[in-house]
């Protein structure tokens, strides 16, 4: 399939691995890139503008396709260094920047004179309008569905896909809530270019994550996900389990007052105890709705080629069919 999606980043198939705190490294960048998908590290996962350099030796190790890296710019007291981590990924050769969480306009002249092209993860059209204005290549577009930060706005895809392809000129992907092939062919449909996914990349067989993860993924429905932090504006997508309803409560009995200080025990520094120890109940982890669609942990190509060759029999049969051999207009 050929959509400006794989025609910008030279990758084989429209569908992209979003940045996922704790579970994109090397591994699974590597997984997605060589199944024909473009892969993510997650530049912040890792410590150190020098530990990200060699994150990326490591995944160029283990691939020859392209793949890329997601930062994330994080409302923090005390921020990361990002001009280094920036210079990193310019040194690295890396050609694909998914930038997320804030305008990445201070970065772009940067990374654009380096040849690299920057998809920037926006909840809003007014967001992805501002990221064309500045000079993004692409947009991810995240609905309302998604897992981790779904912006304030609630506009699920099903709105936000169609309000994204009435504005904006430079290719965008749909991301959150897709699993599988049928909804590629509806996110083709609603004028994306490709499909982006997190909690789909997790349940499987590479991805680096503790079994606990994946089986919690593959057991719950979508009925499973609670949003957190809203009354600190900084809405979360996350898996419900005990240190959620503990942090809602929180949330409930301090109302207006509550503070970052008040749930730092439920969010802060828990994805290792999750991601690597498999400690369920340790805090609270982003997750999409799109939990009720995943039943099984494939490996990384079995699971795109089963969405795309999916998606290519819903779009040449089903609904071809539906025109049987008249035109439209007879
Ligand atoms: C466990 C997890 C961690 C995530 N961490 C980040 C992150 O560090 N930076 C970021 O931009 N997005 C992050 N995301 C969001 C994903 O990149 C992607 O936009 C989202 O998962 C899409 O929704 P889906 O999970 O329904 O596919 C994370 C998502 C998950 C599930």
């Amino acid at each position: 399939m050929k959509t400006r999606i794989t025609e910008l980043f030279g990758i084989k198939h429209p569908i992209i691995q979003g940045g996922m705190h704790f579970v994109g490294l090397a591994e699974m960048a590597a997984a997605v890139s060589n199944a024909g998908g473009l892969g993510m590290i997650t530049g912040l996962t890792q410590r150190t503008p020098m530990a990200l350099a060699q994150e990326i030796a490591r995944c160029r190790g283990m691939t020859d396709k392209p793949f890329g890296v997601n930062l994330t710019f994080l409302p923090s007291v005390t921020p990361p260094d990002y001009p280094a981590y920036v210079k990193a990924i310019i040194d690295s050769g890396v050609k694909a920047v998914e930038t997320a969480g804030n305008n990445p306009q201070k970065w772009l002249p940067a990374m654009k004179e380096a040849g690299i092209k920057v998809i920037h993860k926006c909840t809003s059209v007014r967001h992805a309008l501002k990221a064309e204005a500045i000079g993004c290549d692409a947009i991810s577009v995240d609905g309302f569905e998604c897992g981790g930060h779904p912006g304030e706005d609630d506009v699920p895809n099903f709105i936000l896909l169609p309000r994204a392809a009435e504005e904006l000129k430079i290719p965008f992907v749909a991301s959150g809530g897709i699993a599988n092939g049928r909804q590629l062919a509806a996110a083709l449909a609603l004028g994306a270019e490709g499909i982006n996914m997190g909690t789909r990349f997790i349940a499987t067989k590479e991805a680096p994550v503790h079994e606990n993860v994946k089986q919690a993924i593959v057991s719950a429905s979508e009925l499973d996900t609670r949003l957190i932090m809203r009354p600190l504006r900084n809405t979360e997508r996350v898996l419900h389990n005990s240190a959620v309803d503990r942090l809602l409560a929180k949330e409930k009995a301090l109302g207006p007052n509550l503070k970052f200080e008040d749930i730092v025990a439920e969010v802060g520094g828990v994805y290792p105890r999750i991601m690597q120890d498999g400690d369920m109940e340790a805090g609270a982890w982003s997750c999409g709705m799109v939990v009720g669609l995943i039943h099984d942990i494939p490996t990384c190509h079995q699971l795109i080629e089963t969405i795309m060759a999916d998606a290519e029999t819903i779009m040449r049969e089903r609904l071809m069919g539906f025109l049987g051999d008249q035109s439209v207009r007879a």
